[in-house]
């Protein structure tokens, strides 16, 4: 056999394997055996440099790091869907097709399952992958094709090589236990763990490290195609019948899509699916409904924002009763008692609950929920778990009401509520909970940034009776480190170091790790800019704290109130005389690691999972401007729910990128990536 034909044998031998495994996981053979015959192909394409094409499934990570990704244009804008969230929406989403095409009957429908993942375009021409974008706002996307390359269950060639460009319109997504994976990857490099599968296959995506991407693990499945007509049964196009082709093409089409004669079929596998959806292996929010006959939706249009012969249909958070146990209060590094719920472990949403958060003791009196009898529990997607309330409230006879508890769990010191506020605090500056989460924090990579001093390390040092106050860490010595559990000499020493390392460190992270309240990242370095000196700070009365800039009455009577406690101005003696660094230099601009700077960006709608002022106030930490308008200097416009369509239209016609807010999650946690 000739290289030739034993390279191209080997190709189709390998993305047929990449196919049973990435695509249908249904392997024929064991990794080593896939191995050999990779190892073959790679050999014979060393030796025969000129048979190398860039589709061989030896190509798909290439390159180096790239320094960004370019904006590229969409060959059809890339629409978003309008929504339903019962039953009622879906037959008034029926009625409002039936009305446009002047239909009596509810016309056929494909119901595909809803990917929770990121949208992307991907360009085929002659039948070779040579473009994959990202959605970005609609008409331009990011040119992320050295990363989509990485994603085996793309193929870089097509099979039966549909002539001319082609866009074919798909999703990425994690694999459900590939997150599980990274999470505990994070968590043992004690990153900040990742809120979803979602926003961390669009974080992936965005990595400018196609090598790293590879290691992910995302997968992606296909459900459009733009460009040419495609799925031709006679003379009328069906969207069935373009999923087909898809498939027969090598590309990834979810399997559980259903024909759907009428819009009681849809309902029907919507309720089908509302439950089944966890036995997948990866996340589907809802389901996509889409009108199966093209002839009839280009009749019907789209309004500026979504196809009118489509809708998505989202699954309601999902709702168990659970026995609520007890009721317990945790006390937070302010002392804050926060109460929650001990439950019998139940299976929500695919994952096994059983605690849950109860905001504050108004909260649980308003709910009427009461410990010892069935709850209602919900879990919509990333949410966290709530208590809805209880399961039977009309029952005659239910148990006691429950009490918040007048003393601290842990120190047994009377618990104190302000009259204004809802929240009861512990308010012994010794309770070892608020010795503990205080330390969790001082030591935390946002502020003191002392590697190694984690959650386990913190218990011990408290239940150890070393550690009675933050000064104490600098008074620890190996020895010491050495007698606890999991502790050998080595990494003693490198905590030791470690903690030595910190003393140096620039004001704000100790003003910030000393946890005042209200004082954030933000305000510490604000604080530190404008008195330089602890002392100073220490000094300065409430009017001149309130005349700094960003620094508001709040802010101003916590800090005073923080240096007023006598054991709060001995503590930060014990610090200086233990040798950190309390003198910085007054200036203006914010110090810190600025890997932003130079950039600017515009904010526009809603965040979920923060206030506008607070993704401000980090981008600006990171050395960033905020502005308020789109202009050519604009670095990238953030996009949050409800944005300003003028903004999104300027970023477009002038090119600029724009994030969504997984993508300002990414950029905030590794801005360099
Ligand atoms: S079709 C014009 N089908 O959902 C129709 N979208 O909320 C375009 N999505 O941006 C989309 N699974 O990223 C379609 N089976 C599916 C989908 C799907 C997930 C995403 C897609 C879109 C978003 C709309």
């Amino acid at each position: 056999m000739t290289a030739t034909n034993r390279i191209h044998q080997l190709r189709d031998e390998i993305r047929r394997h990449e196919e049973l495994y990435y695509m249908h996981a249904a392997p024929e053979v064991a990794d080593p055996e896939f191995d050999v015959l990779m190892n073959e192909l790679k050999a014979l394409e060393a030796a025969h440099p000129e048979l190398l094409t860039s589709d061989s499934p030896t190509q798909r990570v290439g390159g180096r790091p790239a320094e960004g990704f370019a904006t590229v244009e969409h060959l059809q804008p890339m629409l978003s869907l309008d929504n339903a969230y019962n039953q009622d929406d879906l037959r008034a989403f029926d009625e409002r097709v039936r009305k446009g095409l002047a239909i009596e009957t509810s016309p056929a429908y494909v119901a595909e399952l809803k990917i929770d993942g990121l949208s992307i375009a991907l360009t085929y021409d002659e039948g070779r992958l040579v473009r994959g974008a990202t959605r970005g706002d609609g008409s331009r996307g990011e040119d992320v094709t050295a990363n989509v390359r990485t994603v085996r269950a793309i193929p870089l060639s097509l099979k039966c090589r549909p002539p001319g460009r082609i866009e074919i319109r798909g999703e990425i997504y994690l694999p459900k236990k590939a997150f599980e994976r990274m999470n505990q990857e994070q968590e043992a490099a004690g990153e900040p763990l990742f809120a979803n599968p979602r926003n961390t296959a669009a974080g992936a995506m965005r990595n400018l490290d196609p090598a790293l991407v590879a290691k992910r693990g995302l997968s992606a499945w296909s459900y459009q195609v733009v460009g040419i007509a495609v799925g031709e049964s006679e003379d009328s196009p069906l969207h069935s019948g373009m999923l087909q082709d898809l498939k027969a093409w090598g590309m990834a089409v979810e399997p559980h899509w259903r024909e759907c004669a009428g819009i009681d079929a849809v309902v029907a596998f919507c309720d089908e699916w509302r439950d089944k959806r966890h036995t997948l292996a990866f996340e589907t929010d809802g389901v996509v409904i889409k009108l199966n006959d093209v002839a009839m939706r280009e009749r019907l249009g789209a309004t500026s924002k979504f196809p009118r012969w489509a809708t998505a249909f989202k699954f309601p958070a999902e709702r168990k009763i659970a026995m609520l146990h007890r009721i317990e209060v945790n006390i937070g590094r302010t002392g804050a008692a926060t109460p929650y719920a001990v439950l019998e472990p139940t299976v929500v949403a695919g994952s096994t609950i059983s605690m849950a958060t109860l905001h504050n003791p108004d909260d649980i009196i308003r709910k009427d929920i009461r410990p010892g009898e069935l709850v209602i529990i919900e879990k919509a997607g990333d949410v966290i778990p709530r208590v809805v309330g209880p399961a039977h409230p009309e029952a005659l006879e239910r148990p006691a009401p429950w009490l918040m508890p007048t003393a601290c769990p842990v120190c047994s010191s009377p618990l104190h509520k302000p009259d204004d506020e809802a929240v009861w605090r512990c308010e012994n500056s010794s309770c070892p909970s608020k010795l503990r989460r205080g330390l969790e924090h001082f030591a935390s990579r946002g502020a003191m940034n002392i590697e190694g001093l984690g959650e386990s390390l913190v218990a011990q040092l408290i239940e150890s009776g070393l550690v009675k106050s933050v000064a104490d860490v600098y008074h620890l010595s190996a020895e010491a480190l050495e007698g606890l559990e999991r502790m050998g000499r080595k990494s003693a020493a490198k905590v030791m170091g470690e903690i030595d390392k910190s003393r140096r460190n620039l004001v704000w992270r100790l003003l910030y790790g000393l946890g005042i309240r209200h004082v954030g990242e933000r305000g510490a370095q604000v604080l530190a800019d404008h008195f330089g000196s602890v002392a100073d700070i220490q000094a300065a009365s409430l009017e001149q704290l309130q005349q700094v800039h960003e620094i508001g009455p709040v802010l101003a009577e916590a800090v005073r109130t923080w240096f007023d406690e006598p054991r709060n101005r001995e503590l930060i003696a014990r610090l200086q005389a233990a040798g950190l660094t309390l003198t910085g230099e007054r200036k203006v601009a914010p110090v810190g690691p600025q890997p932003l700077l130079g950039k600017t960006y515009v904010i526009t709608g809603e965040l979920s999972g923060m206030s506008r002022d607070d993704a401000q106030a980090k981008l600006e930490v990171l050395g960033a401007k905020v502005t308020g308008s789109v202009s050519k200097k604009t670095t990238a416009l953030i996009v949050g729910t409800e944005p300003g369509t003028s903004k999104i239209e300027k970023a477009s016609r002038l090119g600029i990128a724009t994030l969504d807010e997984a993508g300002l999650l990414i950029l905030l946690i590794s801005p360099t990536s």
